[in-house]
């Protein structure tokens, strides 16, 4: 019955604008939305404030396992605070791989990302949602870009905030992230065997979320 509810799943690795892109096919499609990275973020954000320390598998996920989160629009909440900003700094992306590395944690936000699986659909980023969290999505579509650019949009993004950004240390800390992302035992980040890969060094957003509905609705129309 589920199956019949489709899943467009967005992998890659970090800062490679999956999350923009999910976002607006979302809503293109008027599907609900899924960012697995904000519940590793939140973990880590919380184990934080517990001085839970991030290697502690069982602890990470004893602590993950008390924590009631809710998205709403475009805002995240954990216990009824907006825990928005305090998820998106690059200190929690860095924990939130660390954390993530853990499978009694990863087990533990299974059913969570599967209560977002309703219809009409779910446009679902992360690194393993084509892989293990939704294996028999509709579409699996795997996003990346070279670290250099990566690297720049995460740079540019800084910037505009306002933010202090070094371009040699954001591209260092998403070399190191991708390499742990990759090489943990349990859901490394890999490209799904049925995924379509999409290399954006040379695209643009609007170029990218078109590409994505048209190989969707090409699914769709089969
Ligand atoms: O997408 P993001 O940068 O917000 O993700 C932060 C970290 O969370 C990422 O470096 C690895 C982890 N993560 C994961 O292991 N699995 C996912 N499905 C999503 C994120």
């Amino acid at each position: 019955m589920l199956d019949a509810i489709p899943v467009i799943a967005i992998d890659g690795p970090s800062a490679s604008g999956k999350g923009t892109v999910a976002q607006f096919v979302a809503e293109r499609l008027g599907f609900h939305y899924l960012d697995s990275g904000a519940l590793y973020r939140i973990v880590a954000w919380a184990t934080h404030k517990k001085n839970i320390d991030w290697s502690n598998a069982t602890a990470v996920a004893e602590c993950a396992k008390t924590l009631v989160i809710r998205f709403s629009n475009n805002q995240v909440f954990l216990n009824n605070q907006d825990v928005t900003a305090d998820i998106r700094t690059e200190k929690m992306g860095k924990g939130a791989s660390e954390v993530a590395v853990h499978a009694p944690l990863r087990a533990a936000l299974h059913d969570l990302q599967h209560s977002f699986h309703k219809f009409p659909g779910l446009v679902a980023d992360g690194r393993d949602m084509g892989t293990v969290v939704f294996p028999n999505a509709q579409l699996k579509i795997f996003l990346t870009a070279s670290a250099e650019v990566r690297a720049k949009r995460r740079y540019d993004q800084l910037v505009g905030k306002n933010e202090s950004a070094n371009y040699e240390k954001i591209l260092l800390d998403l070399q190191e992230r991708d390499a742990r992302d990759k090489s943990r035992t349990s859901a490394p980040l890999i490209m799904a065997d049925d995924a379509i890969l999409l290399e954006a060094d040379n695209l643009t957003i609007p170029q990218e979320i078109d590409l994505i509905l048209k190989k969707y609705q090409g699914k769709m129309c089969k």
